[in-house]
């Protein structure tokens, strides 16, 4: 019931202008503006200051998080994996006047040296409750996580790892479709991340992994254990 309720909410042209203060074009039918991620990812990415060279991975449909940094005078790319829905994304730039690049590629192919922020709200929702949910098999690269839903986190954590630059990811995953632990326990498992700072939005039922490259041990000194979590500060 809530779940249809946030749908119909999600869809709405009118929703999505009040929520972001842009002008949306109509999307397909089926489609939608934006999730309950989107806004906890939204709050979470406040902190990236302007001028910061950022990438909107997996923009979707209106590319509100690229637009939303944009605005904020952030230097930020959008990338989009499905060609439909890049194709959205790019009227809803331009119906903005946005200088604002969309590249399609699969994670951080392509991704600049220098990046220092990327943003990802990764299709986390298990096949089988999604399919039985009847979420639309046409958008399925925006929902689909695969059977535990991990399949994109993982491939997308496994590409952060091997970035050669320094970024700071926020990733956003709905607890309700997989869980904080198990998310953290497949950041630990790759000993080139650190995870920062976990966010919670309680309302959203949302967490925000804040994560890092792990700074490889000094010289001369035991390194520590692989994985696990520090604090921003
Ligand atoms: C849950 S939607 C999020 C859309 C938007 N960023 C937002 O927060 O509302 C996930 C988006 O990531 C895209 N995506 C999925 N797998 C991807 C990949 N491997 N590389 C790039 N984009 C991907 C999907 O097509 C979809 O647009």
């Amino acid at each position: 019931m809530l779940y249809a309720v946030f749908g119909s909410l999600a869809r709405s042209r009118w929703v999505g202008r009040l929520l972001f203060g842009f002008d949306l074009p109509a999307l397909r039918p089926g489609d939608r503006y934006f999730d309950v991620t989107t806004l906890a990812l939204r709050r979470a990415a406040r902190r990236i200051p302007p001028g910061a060279r950022v990438l909107d991975l997996g923009t979707g449909s209106a590319a509100l998080l690229a637009l939303d940094l944009w605005r904020r005078g952030c230097r930020v790319e959008a990338v989009e994996i499905d060609a439909g829905v890049a194709g959205e994304a790019e009227a809803s730039i331009r119906r903005q006047g946005a200088h604002l690049p969309l590249r399609r590629a699969d994670l951080l192919e392509g991704a600049p040296d220098d990046l220092e922020f990327v943003l990802f709200n990764p299709p986390y929702v298990p096949t089988a409750t999604g399919e039985g949910r009847g979420l639309p098999a046409a958008f399925r690269s925006q929902w689909d996580g695969g059977p535990d839903g991990t399949r994109v986190i993982s491939a997308f954590l496994d590409a952060l790892a091997a970035h050669p630059g320094d970024p700071t990811a926020l990733l956003g995953v709905n607890g309700r479709h997989v869980p904080r632990e198990r998310v953290e326990a497949l950041v630990a498992e790759r000993p080139a991340l650190v995870l920062r700072e976990t966010r919670g939005e309680p309302l959203l039922g949302v967490w925000v992994f804040v994560l890092g490259r792990r700074p490889p041990p000094a010289s001369g000194r035991r390194a520590g254990p692989a994985g696990g979590t520090e604090r921003l500060e």
